[in-house]
């Protein structure tokens, strides 16, 4: 059963609050999406299976605790996506990459899907969806309905900042896929802008606008 995880943590609601600031930096910019991602993966990934194996430590023979080697693949949503990579590779390091490549149309706003790599054993793992915005949710549902048709079953879609519209068009959509927030915003502006928000969140990534 899909859940919806909003992040309370106190770290994670501050390096927030200076992400949203207009006057914070594209370098402080990138490292927070990096620091935040590092703290959402330890979460997201809560329900990794664990298997038991016989170490030896210096003083004796015990059973421990191993993860159970069920594969994840990170699949970022490009551009904004790929800046959540690498926090999340730091905690889960072989994780394999895919790419999607999305834009939102400004004009119609429903997204345009212009590139797509995925690795091959993609179906046998743990999908984790990453972009930094769920605004209308035209993107991540057209990026997660895309995986799906490719037989990926299981998916989890992990984000930054999120709106009521975008999170209601996920759970109807998709209601098999788990949402992971570390902030609900109030709502859209007239252009799918979040309110507040932060801005484009690809701009900000990388300094363009
Ligand atoms: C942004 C963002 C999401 C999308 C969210 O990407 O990174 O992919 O908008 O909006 P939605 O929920 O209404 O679809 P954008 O289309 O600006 O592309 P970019 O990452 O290349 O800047
Ligand atoms: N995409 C962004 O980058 N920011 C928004 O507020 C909405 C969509």
């Amino acid at each position: 059963m899909a859940q919806f995880f909003l992040f309370d943590h106190p770290l994670i609601q501050h390096k927030i609050s200076i992400l949203r600031d207009k006057n914070t930096s594209t370098k402080e910019f990138r490292e927070l999406v990096h620091e935040i991602s590092m703290l959402m993966a330890y979460e997201v990934t809560r329900d990794l299976p664990l298997t038991e194996k016989v170490i030896e430590t210096p003083v004796a023979t015990t059973t421990a605790k191993v993860l159970a080697g069920k594969k994840v693949a990170l699949v970022p949503i490009l551009r904004a996506g790929l800046g959540m990579v690498d926090g999340m590779l730091a905690i889960i390091p072989s994780a394999k990459v895919g790419h999607i490549g999305l834009y939102r149309d400004p004009n119609t706003l429903k997204p345009v899907e212009y590139y797509c790599k995925l690795p091959e054993d993609i179906t046998e793992r743990e999908v984790i969806v990453l972009d930094p915005m769920l605004a209308t949710g035209g993107s991540s549902s057209a990026a997660i309905q895309f995986l799906k048709d490719r037989g990926i079953k299981n998916i989890k879609f992990v984000c930054l900042i999120s709106a009521p519209e975008g999170i209601e068009r996920l759970q109807k959509d998709h209601p098999d896929v788990s949402v992971f927030c570390a902030a609900k915003d109030e709502k859209l502006n007239d252009h799918a802008y979040i309110i507040p928000g932060l801005g484009d969140a690809g701009d900000r990534l990388f300094g363009t606008n």
